[in-house]
């Protein structure tokens, strides 16, 4: 086994998150103490969930859930509910979560609604859920009113981030994964952004992507550590809310591209043109901004962005979640790694921004 330091987050209920090849071997030490562990997995994913049900000595439930966002739905969790009350699953049983982020936020829900909460362990499958999705606690489904309203903040007992799962990912994936990686690089570690640059193609599935993933996941585990409930930071900061870098437009795009586009793609875009508005503001330099296009170039992923009118993604873009009525909220840089919240710039700003990525009026 080769593994990296474990990763700590510090909340009320602290856990690791343990990256490296061959980590999924330590399954079997987590759910040591369950009679039984259900394994809710994409089903895309049966033959690797299958290999990890023969390493545990316990009894096992293999709960086979739709791919990717098909299945955060409720009714999938009503079908995962049934099947742990036919298994007869108790509170000392565990529940593992093996897949993208959207199956291990459906598992992570799914361990914290049953029973009022059992063991949890994720074990992701993609560079975006071992960055992003699985380490952060935030766990839930969607409604037809949108994403991820029905959630809960829950603490795995570990996260188990076996590199090795990553050999059968599609060079899409690598990269929408790496904009969440080079997003870690922006708002707090440049060297994230040194390393990759050193060595773009080696980064995207060669001999340095294991410790840029867990250089990104040791900036979650930072930002997540000081905002578990993201309340915003009892130092000042601006806590959890730096994660969003990238997202306000990026999340616009993804809806406007209906859920066709990897969430790294329209996040790569929503960086670019978060530069742009910081630049307009006098926040950042021109530099910085080429820093941007060029890093994430270099990582294969969009930097602009012409498939529809500013109105529309303006509207867009205060539908976020986050956003109050037609105010905009933006997670800006005032520099490299110095992230901070801009509310409502002067309209023409973003607009303006806008078309510097590429986009029309
Ligand atoms: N993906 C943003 C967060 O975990 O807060």
């Amino acid at each position: 086994m080769i593994c990296w330091d474990p990763i700590d987050i510090y909340t009320d209920n602290p856990y690791q998150v343990v990256i490296g090849k061959g980590v999924s071997a330590l399954l079997a030490s987590f759910v040591d103490g369950s009679e039984q562990v259900a394994i809710i997995c994409s089903d895309q994913l049966r033959k690797r969930a299958l290999d990890v049900a023969r390493s545990l000595p316990e009894r096992v439930t293999l709960v086979e859930v739709p791919d990717a966002e098909a299945g955060k739905t409720a009714q999938v969790l009503q079908d995962c509910w049934a099947m742990l009350a036919d298994a007869g699953f108790t509170r000392s049983d565990a529940v593992v979560g093996l897949g993208g982020g959207a199956t291990t936020d459906l598992a992570g829900f799914v361990a914290a609604t049953w029973l009022r909460g059992v063991r949890y362990i994720a074990m992701p499958t993609t560079v975006l859920g071992m960055v992003d999705a699985a380490v952060g606690g935030k766990t839930g489904i969607n409604l037809p009113a949108g994403k991820n309203l029905v959630g809960a903040f829950y603490e795995p007992y570990t996260v188990l981030g076996e590199i090795d799962f990553l050999d059968t990912l599609p060079e899409r994936d690598w990269k929408s994964g790496f904009a969440e990686v080079l997003k870690a690089g922006f708002i707090c570690d440049p060297a994230i952004l040194e390393l990759f640059c050193a060595d773009p193609s080696d980064a995207l599935g060669g001999g340095s992507s294991g410790a840029l993933i867990h250089k990104a996941v040791s900036v979650k585990a930072k930002v997540v550590s000081e905002d578990f409930r993201e309340q915003g930071s009892e130092s000042g900061g601006i806590g959890r809310a730096a994660l969003n870098y990238g997202h306000t437009l990026g999340h616009a795009i993804e809806r406007r591209q209906g859920f066709a586009w990897r969430h790294g793609e329209a996040v790569s875009i929503g960086m670019v043109f978060a530069a742009e508005v910081a630049l307009r503001l006098g926040l950042i330099d021109a530099e910085l901004v080429d820093r941007h296009r060029s890093v994430l170039r270099a990582a294969g992923l969009p930097v602009s962005y012409a498939e529809s009118g500013w109105e529309e993604l303006r509207d867009a873009m205060s539908l976020d979640k986050k956003a109050r009525g037609r105010q905009l909220r933006f997670v800006l840089l005032h520099g490299l790694a110095a992230p901070q919240i801009f509310f409502d710039p002067p309209e023409r700003v973003p607009q303006e921004a806008f078309r510097a990525i590429g986009g029309t009026d």
